[in-house]
Order: structure tokens, then sequence, then C-alpha cells
């Protein structure tokens, strides 16, 4: 019988040199078909708000969409550990951040991840002060993209670089249990993934992270009115879907017909 990941799982796989792989689920069905293939580190991510509720960015996901969608996926009782983003603005100030980190915790969720670096350490230092375990992401960070104008590859530049270092070992120093890579350039990546003690699950950010984290419908071509750059579906789910359910129109139509 599996046992129950845990945080300290995650961060010992590193240790031992086992890549790491995450995925997302929003949902029942899939945390529980996740967890039926051992991925170790559910995310509910706050993509959420592009891949499930039809908003350009995650900058409309609320906590009450987070809450809703934690308490769905921790119905499964995954062996999985089930970490949930605290949404845009959920983390402003550090009592607020406890506060928040505290009701995704009481929806189901077994950590909590937040966008951000040095800039968040107090906020980090204080979810984990309350005991809830806590990942970082660095990066291109999603809930920034209105700001920044768009998804844009980071690391580039040699301020960018030491920027992005100093704020994965500060999130290391300030007990991360791991951190999530977003869109960095693969030699930043693998700079920092040597660098930290800590586990970096690259989204976009080469192949030598300590891990890979995917939004799930992207790995199975469900979204097929999104094109991006770092996955390439293993399956054209959304074609499958439309001919199946085109072949079951049919097949009423002709039942009727008779
Ligand atoms: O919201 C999300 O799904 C994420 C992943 C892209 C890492 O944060």
């Amino acid at each position: 019988m599996n046992s129950k990941i845990t945080p300290e799982t995650i961060r010992a796989m590193k240790g031992r040199g086992e890549k790491i792989a995450a995925l997302t689920a929003y949902d029942f069905p899939m945390a529980r078909l996740l967890d039926q293939v051992g991925v170790p580190f559910i995310l509910v991510g706050d993509s959420l708000g592009m891949v499930v509720l039809g908003f350009p960015d995650t900058t409309h996901v609320t906590m009450a969409d987070m809450e809703h969608h934690v308490r769905a996926v921790a119905r499964a009782r995954p062996q999985s550990l089930v970490v949930a983003d605290m949404p845009y603005r959920s983390y402003e100030t550090v009592e607020q951040a406890v506060d928040n980190a505290k009701r995704l915790v009481a929806a189901g969720a077994e950590a909590v991840k937040a966008e951000g670096g040095r800039e968040i350490i107090a906020q980090a230092r204080a979810i984990l002060a309350a005991g809830i375990p806590f990942s970082g992401h660095l990066g291109m960070l999603p809930q920034h993209v209105v700001e920044e104008g768009g998804y844009r590859v980071k690391g580039k530049k040699e301020a960018e670089q030491q920027s992005l270092l100093a704020d994965a070992l500060a999130l290391a120093d300030a007990g991360a249990f791991a951190v999530v890579l977003e869109l960095i350039t693969p030699p930043l990546a693998r700079e920092i993934s040597t660098r930290i003690p800590i586990p970096t699950i690259g989204i976009g950010a080469g192949p030598d992270c300590d891990g890979q984290i995917l939004v799930t419908p992207d790995l199975l071509g469900m979204l097929p009115w999104f094109s991006l750059k770092h996955v390439k579906p293993k399956l054209n789910a959304a074609e499958q879907m439309r001919a199946v359910v085109q072949q079951w129109i049919g097949e009423v139509k002709a039942a009727r017909a008779k």
C-alpha cells in the first residue's frame, strides 16, 4: 500500500535524485485519476481561471473559487500531496496571507503556493510559522500578466538572473518545501536547482529542474484554443471528445428516425 505524500516526501525525492512529476487538478475525477497513477504532487492551480472558468487570465480567480475546487480535489482523498494556489491579491499582507492560507487548508489543501520571492517573504514565513507548508513560484508570474503585458521568459539578463537566484535562496531559507520555476531560461533553472536544497519544479524552464509541472488539460490536449510553446499535448482529447459526441448525436438521431 502506498503511503501519504507529504512536503517532506517531495523534499526527500530531490535528495534521492528522483524527478518529481506534478500536475494540476481542479475536480474530484481528475484528482482521483492522477492519484491512481502515482502523481505525487497535485496542484489546484489558479490556472483554474483560464482552463475551467473561462477567464482570460488568473487575476479573476477568487478565494471562494479556490476553496470550492480544493474541496472537490480533497474529496478524492489522494495519496498525492494537495497543494493549493493562493489567488490574486489574497496575500497582500501577512495577516491576510495567513488567514487565506488557513481557509485553503480548511478546504482540504495540505500546502499552499504563492507567487513571488523576497517581496512576499514575510508572508511565506508567517504561513510557515502557522504550520502550513509553503511552495514558492518564481519566474513568469501569471498573476502579474496584466501589468507586464504578456507572458515573457525570465532570466535572460544578468540582473534578473541574480535577482531570481536571490529569491530562490530566500524562499529556501524561509523554509519553503519546493519552488515552481515558470518560464525561466534553462541555464538559470539549472543553476537555481543546484544552488538550493529544496526541489525546483519547472514549467517551460528546461529539463534540469528537480521536477516538472504541467497544467493537465494542456498535457491532454483538451484546450486547442490555447497554443503553448512549452507543452506538446500527449493526447488530442478535444478532437476525440468532439468525434465521440458527434457519433453519439448521430446515433440518437438515427434511433428517433426509426
Ligand atoms: O496555476 C497553475 O496551474 C500553476 C502552474 C502553471 C504551475 O501555477
